[in-house]
């Protein structure tokens, strides 16, 4: 865990003890509260994490801090904390302990992108979690192109052997050849989802790139096995208040 020092009362507030630091302030009165076993009363004394320890009457208190990172995942590198032979995505992010972050849901070992790791479940939860219909759009190379009947079909939701896909959205983008480009955007992630839905239509896919979430995009400057960390705030607005993706 990363070290960092704060305010008790920040702390208080961020471990879910106090509202605010007007009721830490109180709470610090009111409650037994001891720092490394000495009964601390000042909201302004500086803590050390993760060294010291906050004791509110007689129970410990933790808070986690949740970091994000955004990963351009490369080709060949699977999409889990360990691997007993592979290399996982967590090995491409040094300052994340694989004991604590995880990524985001998967891209199949073979698909490059767009991949979020973190230490907050909450928030992988709410991303992953099929009510929410958050969406994921996936540049694809495929073999031929779909025709009209395909893109309705990819549309308006496929019937597959164990479930029936949820309507996507389908955009050509370029032909070249026996191969063609285009987008794909669905709500749900499930186990080669994007690559079964274009073969039950009759293509199969070549090349596979998660480039959004939401109305979050892989930023260009990102070259695989490259990731930026970004703020929760940033990408909760992106992903769960603006998501402009709606089908
Ligand atoms: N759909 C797939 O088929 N594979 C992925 O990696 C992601 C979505």
């Amino acid at each position: 865990m990363e070290k960092e020092t704060m305010r008790l009362d920040r702390f208080l507030v961020l471990a879910g003890a106090a509202k605010s630091r007007t009721d830490a302030k109180k709470f610090l009165r009111v409650s037994l509260v001891t720092v490394n076993g000495v009964k601390a009363t000042d909201p302004e004394q500086k803590i050390n994490l993760p060294d010291d320890s906050v004791n509110v009457n007689g129970k410990a208190i933790t808070y986690q801090k949740n970091r994000y990172f955004v990963l351009n995942k490369p080709a060949g590198v699977i999409s889990a904390t360990k691997d007993r032979i592979g290399e996982t995505v967590l090995s491409l992010i040094p300052e994340a302990d694989p004991k604590e972050y995880f990524p985001v849901g998967r891209l199949d070992k073979d698909t490059e992108g767009l991949l979020i790791i973190t230490n907050d479940g909450a928030f992988a939860h709410r991303l992953t979690s099929p009510r929410k219909e958050v969406s994921k759009t996936y540049f694809v190379r495929i073999t031929g192109t779909v025709n009209e009947d395909g893109k309705r079909k990819l549309e308006e939701g496929i019937v597959l052997a164990d479930y029936t896909s949820k309507p996507a959205k389908y955009r050509f983008l370029s032909e070249e050849g026996d191969t063609s480009d285009c987008l794909l955007t669905i709500t749900e992630g499930r186990f080669h989802e994007v690559k079964r839905m274009f073969h039950a239509v009759g293509h199969e896919v070549l090349y596979l790139k998660r480039i959004q979430i939401g109305s979050f995009s892989l930023p260009e400057s990102l070259a695989p096995g490259q990731y930026l960390e970004y703020s929760g705030e940033q990408l909760h607005e992106a992903i769960f208040t603006t998501d402009k993706n709606e089908l």
